[in-house]
């Protein structure tokens, strides 16, 4: 079967989600342009590169977390474990601006070190970001669209002592989250190693 704009019978939904898994959720921290702390899950996240490290993350439609990270210059990431599955959920929902979804959540607000954002205390690992690019997407034919990306250089990471093993950060130990289609999830419980045909370094 191959389709392009149009879904095929055989198929109740577009299944691009579905294939591109699994994608990590980055739970982007901020703070409006009021000072109130802003908590949102993006699974249209990715790592943009390394040295600098970057990452960044899409918004379909203008919300809050790309206006603060665009606005105030700066935003978090704060790693989804499987215990805080629940808790990212909650912090999905539509509120308004003056609404604390750290709060909301039942989540301690981690004050960052380099940028005024806060992220998630409970998290495994988070990472404080400066903004440099917050752009509005544009289609095949160069039309304007309602979908916006931002990417954000790493500027400080922190990992609780507790998942750092053997001088490494424990994936296994964090059992990271990870979106796939529909309503659909995964967590990483199980890594393994592959070594490279060329030496690489880490
Ligand atoms: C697991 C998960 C992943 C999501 N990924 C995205 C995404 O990539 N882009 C997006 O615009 N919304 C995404 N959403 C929806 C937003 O989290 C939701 O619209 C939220 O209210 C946005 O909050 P904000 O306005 O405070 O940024 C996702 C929701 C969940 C539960």
């Amino acid at each position: 079967m191959r389709f392009g704009d149009t879904l095929p019978p055989e198929l109740d939904h577009d299944p691009f989600k579905a294939i591109l898994t699994p994608r990590p959720i980055g739970w982007i921290g901020s703070r409006s342009a009021g000072g109130v702390a802003n908590l949102a899950p993006y699974s249209f996240f990715c790592g943009v590169c390394a040295k600098p490290n970057m990452i960044g993350f899409a918004s379909e439609g203008l919300k809050h977390s790309f206006a603060n990270a665009r606005d105030r210059g700066c935003f978090t990431f704060s790693l989804v474990s499987s215990g805080l599955v629940q808790h990212m959920n909650v912090t999905s929902s539509a509120e308004e601006e003056e609404v604390d979804e750290f709060q909301l959540a039942g989540l301690t607000k981690a004050e960052s070190v380099e940028i005024d954002a806060p992220f998630v205390a409970e998290a495994p690992a988070a990472l404080e970001c400066v903004t440099i690019s917050a752009t509005q997407l544009k289609d095949r034919f160069g039309a304007l669209l309602d979908r916006y990306f931002l990417i954000g250089e790493v500027v400080q990471t922190h990992i609780r002592d507790e998942f750092i093993r053997n001088r490494r950060f424990d994936t296994e130990a964090a059992q990271p989250v990870s979106r796939l289609g529909y309503f659909d999830y995964a967590t990483v419980t199980e890594t393994w190693e592959l070594d490279r045909p060329d030496p690489q370094i880490l």
